[in-house]
């Protein structure tokens, strides 16, 4: 499958609409400047860097760790871990037309995982970019401890999974390190907690106000840390001995990486220029 995608796109990582590649929509794109932040912050740490994705899907997000190593010239290892298989709920998949039966319709026919190795091997040489294939519940157990500079949580939403993915993360990061994660829309505080507990078994959901949130995502950092530094969805903490604070990123340097689409890229140079958070 690999060298399908090699012959479609020689020259450049592939991201087709039809394979829902591009895991965000143009308004979210802007995580993609924040996991450069969190890069920045963490490029003088004394030893090679080590980032562990917990779910890659065509390697959209990866691309973006990878080059942010390698801008910062740190040498630095990637591990992204995903079982590049179905993982949707029943009740997700009912109506028909959905993104995630398209998604269940692609991974049955192995696309996504040719397509994140063809897209993966445009990442910098610098950087090492390794990867397993299984349920993070099923290979964090061989991680040893403290060993990432930085988490990055975006496997599966529901809150099972990002309860657990979580828990593992917090064994998993260096002291000092960061734990983030996607799709945060809103922080448990701010919305009812019974519309959140009740709709546990989809991977998204509408409240009766209209605001649209990951449930699972949202009770399970809010379980694990309470109220997190949230950037436009894009949360991260960091570990300070056993307990977690919140990190702040407008300090940080920034760019656009270079594998997002050129629309994304003017969108977010407007809405970085404009916000003045830049230098
Ligand atoms: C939202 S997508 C990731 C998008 C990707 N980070 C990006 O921004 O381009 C979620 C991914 O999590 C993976 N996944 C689902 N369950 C998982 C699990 N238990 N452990 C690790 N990854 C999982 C899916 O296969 C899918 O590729």
């Amino acid at each position: 499958m690999r060298e399908v995608f090699r012959r479609l796109s020689p020259d450049a990582p592939y991201f087709p609409d039809h394979l829902v590649s591009i895991q965000s929509g143009p308004d979210s794109m802007i995580r993609h400047v924040w996991q450069t932040a969190a890069v920045c912050l963490v490029k003088d740490s004394p030893h090679p860097l080590r980032i562990l994705e917990v779910g890659s899907w065509a390697g959209h997000s990866s691309l973006t760790w990878a080059e942010a190593m390698a801008k910062f010239e740190r040498d630095g290892t990637l591990l992204c871990v995903d079982p590049w298989g179905r993982y949707f709920a029943a009740e997700d998949l009912k109506p028909e037309g959905t993104a995630y039966r398209a998604m269940d319709a692609a991974v049955d026919l192995d696309l996504i995982y040719g397509l994140f190795l063809h897209n993966i091997g445009f990442a910098d040489k610098r950087v090492r970019v390794d990867h397993i294939r299984g349920r993070f519940d099923e290979v964090a157990p061989y991680l040893a401890d403290g060993q990432f500079d930085i988490v990055y949580i975006d496997g599966s939403h529901y809150y099972a999974d990002v309860a657990h993915d979580i828990a593992a993360a917090k064994r998993l990061v260096r002291d000092g390190g960061f734990i983030c994660g996607d799709d945060l829309e809103h922080q448990l505080a701010d919305v009812d907690d019974a519309f959140v507990r009740t709709n546990l078994a989809k991977d998204f959901a509408r409240d009766p106000k209209g605001r649209g949130m990951h449930p699972g995502v949202t009770l399970a950092v809010a379980e694990a840390f309470g109220r997190v530094a949230d950037y436009s969805g894009f949360w991260i903490m960091r570990r300070e001995g056993d307990g977690f604070r919140e990190v702040e990123l407008h300090q940080a340097q920034v760019f656009i990486p270079s594998h997002l689409r050129e629309v994304d890229k003017h969108a977010l140079y407007a809405w970085m220029k404009q916000s003045g958070l830049f230098g």
